[in-house]
This record gives structure tokens, sequence and C-alpha cells, in this order.
């Protein structure tokens, strides 16, 4: 919906994930999504039975989950027990299914395992398996796929330490692998893809929240902000991160000030968890400054608990060519009271104990 929202290309999107409602379903197939990435066998059979109803054909993939785990990534998808596509050793049976519908447009598989990974011999290998297995279900069908979907994966830095993802020698591994494929009449006229979500965006968004409030307690200092792990949750390091560690950090408009002091930077939420740096080395700040979170332009707002104990969301401005434009406004806690519904009686109750 947001893809569509936004103006991409329906050919261009690929619907995935475990959970797509039927509404949702219902959307995809009338909006012409590229694909529907099927997940689970009760999905196909959804997805089959709102063709019929509609009288309307579904191009479909298959999300694979593979039988071997990817070696590194900071979440891993697959290679174990997921919630995330077909077990690889059930694939027969849902190639079978899928092939015996009329209803549906069989274009290829989708096989993506872990995200946030820094080694490109890592993404190669997950590249190699989508094809080995591609390379089964179009000799399993007769006839070669129109898609094999490699999926995300591709990492950003965050934390010290972090080493860019080398970008030559991960196009050098990918060369090297389609040349394999241009031999192979298994993949003739296939359209390889990858889903770099994080890789294009992460790096262009800055979160940014003001000091509200200044204190030390037993010798620690916290600069108190006025939005926290519902604004960023992958930040407090509460989005599936065993160690938490510091994203990139600055006062913003004391980008050249020397660092004279450590703090711990907090939020608004009365919980322990609501911290977005641990021991953080930064200039003398004072209360009304803007604090810059780096590397947030991806899984920030759109993955965090936003309304969280009815904090306001923040607002988003977009950057363009040196020019700023507000594209989602703040949503306060007068507008959340907007669309609660009160039963009359209670309205009357309530007024008549004033
Ligand atoms: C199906 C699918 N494609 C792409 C992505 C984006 O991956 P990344 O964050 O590694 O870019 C995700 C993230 O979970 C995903 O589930």
């Amino acid at each position: 919906m947001q893809a569509l929202a936004g103006g991409c290309k329906p050919e261009s999107i690929f619907l995935a994930g475990p959970g797509k409602t039927d509404s949702d379903l219902e959307l995809a197939l009338s909006g012409n999504v590229g694909e529907i990435h099927i997940e689970s066998p009760r999905e196909a059979a959804r997805i089959a039975a709102i063709c019929a109803c509609g009288g309307v054909r579904a191009r479909v993939g298959i999300r694979v989950n593979p039988t071997e785990e990817v070696q590194y990534g900071a979440m891993r998808m697959g290679g174990k027990p997921a919630p995330f596509g077909v077990d690889e050793e059930k694939l027969d049976l849902m190639i079978q299914f899928v092939e015996s519908q009329p209803c549906f447009d069989f274009r290829g598989i989708h096989m993506f395992v872990g995200t946030q990974v820094l080694d490109c011999s890592v993404l190669i290998n997950q590249y190699r398996k989508a094809v080995q297995v591609a390379r089964a279900v179009a000799s399993r069908i007769g006839r070669p796929l129109q898609t094999v979907d490699f999926g995300g994966g591709l990492g950003i830095p965050y934390f010290t330490g972090d080493r860019e993802l080398d970008l030559t020698q991960l196009s050098e591994g990918v060369a090297s692998l389609m040349d394999d494929v241009r031999k192979d009449p298994h993949f003739r006229g296939t359209r390889f893809v990858i889903e770099p979500g994080r890789f294009l965006i992460g790096e262009a968004g800055i979160y940014v929240a003001r000091i509200v409030d200044i204190k030390e307690s037993r010798g620690k200092k916290f600069l108190i902000l006025d939005g926290g792990m519902n604004h960023h949750l992958a930040a407090s390091g509460n989005l599936g991160q065993t160690i938490k560690r510091n994203y990139p950090v600055a006062l913003v408009e004391k980008l050249h000030h020397e660092s004279v002091e450590q703090v711990d930077l907090v939020g608004p939420l009365c919980t322990p968890l609501d911290t977005l740096g641990r021991n953080v080395n930064l200039p003398s700040a004072d209360v009304g400054d803007l604090v810059g979170i780096f590397q947030s332009g991806a899984y920030a707002r759109s993955a965090s608990p936003l309304v969280f104990l009815s904090h306001n969301t923040p607002v988003e401005v977009l950057v363009d060519q040196g020019e700023d434009f507000l594209i989602r406004s703040r949503g306060c806690t007068e507008d959340l009271m907007r669309d609660v519904f009160v039963p009359p009686r209670l309205l009357a109750a309530n007024a008549a104990a004033r």
C-alpha cells in the first residue's frame, strides 16, 4: 500500500512477508502488483480462493526457507524453523499445488535469509544457494523461471569496527555467478532481483531529538530527549540486538565542538529500555540542543513502537537538494483521542460524577 501510494510502478512491487491478510492480497491483486510471494501452504490456498472468487489470475513466487543457515548477519530469517518462506524440503509439494492452480502464473523463487550482512562472501554464498534451488525448481517444472529474488541483506556500518560492504568484491562475485548462470538453459530470460532496502536509504536518514532536561544521578549524566525508543527502537538496541551498541551520535549544532563529557541519552518513556546511547562522548550539551542519531533512514520510525504510552509520534522532513519538506506531521495525543469512541452511557456517568 505504501509503495503504491508512493508512486512505485505496480509491476515493480513484490509482496512478501508472513501474515498477509485477505485484504492485503485483494489489494495486491486489484493493484496488479508484480508478484505475490507465497510464504506457506495455507497462504497459497487463500490466494487461490481469492483469485477464484474474483475471477483473476495471480503472478506468484515461492519464498524458500533453505535447509542451511547463512553464517552471519545480524538477524537470521532462514535455515532453521521460521515463519518466513516454505521449507526447502517441502518445496516439491508446494510447486505441485501452485502448478495445479489455473489462476496462478508461477514466476519464480525468493530466498532471503538474513539481513545486515557486511561480508560479501556471505551474500554470494546466499545467492549461489538461491541459484542452486532455482535450477532444481526450473528443472522440476520444465521451463526457466522468470524471477529469482535474492532478497535483502546488504548491510551498512553502524558501530565502531563495522566495515562497509565491499561493493567491488560483491560485484565481482555476482559477475562470476552470472557467468555460470548465463550458460545454463534453466535461466534463459530469468530476471535476478535484489531488495536493497536498508542499503539504499539507511544512511540517508537522521533521527533528531531535542534535549528537554539534563540531570545527574549518582555520578552519571543523562541527557533526556523528547523522543526515544518509541521513535527509534533499533537505536535503543531493542530490535533483536543481543549486544547493545551505540549508533553514531552527535549534537548536530555543535558538530565541530570537542567532546568533553560522557553521557547517557535517554528518551521520555518510563522504562530503562528507553536508552538511545550509553556512555557517549559528546561536547558540552545544553537543554534545547538537538541530538542527531545517524544511519536512521531504515528501520527507525517504521520499526518503532509509535504511540508507546500515548507519546507523540515524530515529524518527518525530507531534504531534497537543500530544500526541506514536511512529509509527515506530528501525531499528538489529542489526535490519538479523536478516533476513540466513548459509549454515551459512560460519558453521562462521567459528567454526573463531576
Ligand atoms: C522480504 C524482505 N525483503 C527485503 C527486506 C529488506 O532487507 P534489508 O534490511 O536487509 O535490506 C526484508 C527485511 O526484513 C524482507 O523481509
